[in-house]
């Protein structure tokens, strides 16, 4: 992704390997400072995913096989190092993929990271060709979270087709859900349609109905583990969105690389939920909200049923929910 750094425009990936050393856009500092964070320990690759410092589906299996990496040179056992990566996050299918996929390539790990990188950004340039054709010149369209770039190595998945859309002509308007409590919307996907030049606007999440009602003409989300009927899981609050969308009538697409699709459950009743620190409710910035002692509950995400899911954009296409099952099983 293009980026201003120390006054020049430069195009880094949100994580890549570089001197031996895993490097990674922190993003739990953006939009306010773009620091690139390094690290060559596998054990604070396990602590960049679970404190978000690198964060999103795909985002989070590449730094897990680049951890994966980082074990093996440093002499580690990859056995226990695969043992800590995959108890960071317990919903995103891509750390599972990853790992796994890396285990059966550890002949040359550091290659193999490498290539399981780029392959991403491979597969999520072709989802953005599939999906802008989705994107009319003039259209509203409404996102959740952020997938875009930085959750996705490079480029983005529910991001990648209004990019390609954008740079292919077309002036979509973007509405951004802010999305708390760690606000992605608000603070990453602003931060990257605003470094592409796209129009778009922040909404509180509690504004997304409203707009379905009356503006939205597409929603296009990402996820992180979707089931073989078709149920995905994806940032909190994307459920309402969906089901409010197919109230209204807008067609509410998700994009994902085959990478995000596991073939080992068959739906929503198999996906773990990870619930996160309480603290990131009760908290906006520094400033405690709601009484003292309170409780908050804090799921990372939920799960919307395939039955809301208009279409899935894949680097294999555009897909009904009814024909993932079969396309898993071609993988
Ligand atoms: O908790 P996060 O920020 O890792 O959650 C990210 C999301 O929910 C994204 O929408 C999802 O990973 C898709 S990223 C292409």
């Amino acid at each position: 992704m293009k980026v201003r750094m120390g006054g020049k425009s430069r195009d880094i990936p949100a994580v890549w390997w570089e001197d031996g050393k895993v490097l990674a856009i922190d993003q739990t500092r953006l939009p306010g400072t773009l620091r690139i964070t390094k690290i060559s320990d596998h054990r604070d690759v396990a602590l960049a995913i679970k404190k978000m410092v690198v964060r999103g589906a795909p985002t989070i299996g590449a730094t897990a096989a680049y951890g994966l990496a980082l074990a093996w040179k440093n002499g580690e056992s990859i056995r226990r190092a695969v043992k800590l990566l995959i108890s960071t996050r317990p919903t995103a299918y891509d750390l599972f993929f990853a790992l796994d996929w890396m285990l059966d390539r550890m002949e040359e790990p550091i290659e193999s990271a490498i290539e399981y990188a780029s392959s991403i950004t491979g597969q999520c340039r072709k989802i953005g060709e599939y999906g802008a054709k989705l994107v009319r010149n003039g259209s509203t369209v409404l996102t959740h979270c952020n997938a875009g770039a930085l959750a996705t190595v490079d480029f983005g998945t529910a991001l990648a087709p209004l990019r390609i859309a954008h740079r292919g002509g077309k002036s979509p308007m973007v509405l951004v859900d802010e999305t708390r409590p760690r606000l992605q919307g608000a603070k990453l996907t602003s931060w990257e349609l605003m470094n592409e030049g796209i129009e778009h606007a922040i909404i509180v999440d509690n504004a997304a109905g409203h707009y379905l009602k009356s503006e939205i003409d597409l929603v296009i989300v990402g996820a992180d583990r979707i089931a073989k009927n078709g149920d995905a899981a994806n940032k909190i609050g994307t459920y309402e969105k969906a089901v409010v969308a197919k109230e209204n009538g807008v067609p509410f697409y998700v994009a994902a690389p085959m990478s995000t699709f596991d073939p080992n459950i068959a739906g929503e009743r198999d996906i773990p939920i990870e619930e996160r620190d309480q603290s990131e409710v009760l908290r906006i910035g520094r400033e405690r909200i709601g009484p003292p002692r309170v409780a908050a509950r804090n799921p990372a995400f939920d799960i919307t049923p395939a039955r809301y899911i208009t279409g899935f954009i894949t680097e294999k296409g555009i897909r009904k929910p009814s024909e993932i099952a079969g396309l898993i099983g071609k993988r």
